[in-house]
C-alpha cells in the first residue's frame, strides 16, 4: 500500500557497472569540450531547441521544491538593443572605477571590456531570475528556501544542456542587474541571476587558454 501523496519511482535506470564507467566518462568527455564563448554568429536558432533546453533546466532540484526561477528569452532585437545599451552604461562605470580595480584586474586574461556586442548579435538571451520570494493568489508573501542555490543549479543544468544541443553560451553578469526588471517588466520579487547569450560562435571564435583544476585539487575523498 502506497503512502498518500508517494509514487513508486518509474523513471530510474540501473546501469552494469561497464555501462555505468563508460557513461560517465562520455559525459565527461562531452562536458569538457564546452568553453564560454564571447563572439557570437547571428545565425538562427530553431526556438523549439531552445524551449527543451529551458525544460532541462525545470527538471533541477530546488530547496523545497519551489523552483523559484524564470527564464525570459529575448530574441526581440529592440530589447536587445535596450539591454546593450543599459548594460554597457554599467560596464563603463565598472571598467574605470577605482572601486573595481582588483576585480578588473582579476578579469584581464579574458580580454574583456565595456562592449558587449555579443548582447545585440547572438540569437538569445536567455535572462535568468530568482525568485526571492513567491506570491500566493491573494497577494502574500511565500518563503522559498535555498533559492541562490537552486537557481544556479538549474542554470548549470541549462548551460549543460546548451552544450549538449549543440550550441555555445556565455555566462554574462554585469555588475548590476536590476535593470532588466525594468526592460522586461519583472515584478520586484524577481531578481536577475544571470544573462546567458546563447547561440552559435562566430567564425574565427577565440577564447582564452585556461586550465581547470585536476581532479587531486578539488576532490578529498575520506
Ligand atoms: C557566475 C558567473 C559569472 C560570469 N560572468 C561573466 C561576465 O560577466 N562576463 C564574461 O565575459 N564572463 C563571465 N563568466 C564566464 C567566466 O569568465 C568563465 O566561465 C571562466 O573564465 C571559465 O571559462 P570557461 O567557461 O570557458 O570554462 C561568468 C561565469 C560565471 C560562472
Amino acid at each position: 500500500m502506497l503512502k498518500k501523496g508517494f509514487l513508486p519511482l518509474q523513471n530510474y535506470r540501473e546501469y552494469s557497472i561497464e555501462e555505468m564507467k563508460q557513461r560517465s566518462s562520455t559525459f565527461y568527455s562531452e562536458m569538457k569540450r564546452r568553453r564560454t564563448v564571447r563572439q557570437f554568429s547571428d545565425r538562427p536558432v530553431p526556438r523549439d531547441i531552445i524551449e527543451d533546453c529551458l525544460c532541462t533546466a525545470s527538471t533541477a532540484p530546488s530547496g523545497a521544491n519551489m523552483q523559484p526561477w524564470s527564464f525570459v528569452v529575448v530574441s526581440d532585437h529592440t530589447v536587445k538593443r535596450k539591454i546593450r545599451d543599459a548594460a554597457e552604461k554599467i560596464e563603463c562605470e565598472f571598467y574605470k572605477s577605482d572601486a573595481t580595480r582588483t576585480w578588473v584586474k582579476a578579469l584581464g586574461h579574458l580580454g574583456t571590456d565595456h562592449n558587449k556586442p555579443f548582447l545585440e548579435i547572438a540569437p538569445y538571451l536567455i535572462v535568468i531570475f530568482s525568485h526571492l520570494y513567491g506570491l500566493l493568489p491573494n497577494g502574500q508573501k511565500k518563503k522559498h528556501y535555498y533559492v541562490t542555490e537552486s537557481v544556479g543549479i538549474a542554470s548549470g543544468m541549462l548551460i549543460a544542456a546548451l552544450h549538449h544541443a549543440g550550441l555555445v553560451s556565455l555566462t554574462y553578469t554585469p555588475s548590476k542587474m536590476r535593470f532588466l526588471n525594468t526592460i522586461l517588466s519583472r515584478p520586484k520579487n524577481e531578481k536577475p541571476f544571470m544573462i546567458l547569450v546563447v547561440g552559435y560562435p562566430a567564425k574565427d571564435t577565440v577564447v582564452p587558454e585556461i586550465s581547470k583544476k585536476t581532479l587531486k585539487d578539488i576532490a578529498i575523498f575520506h
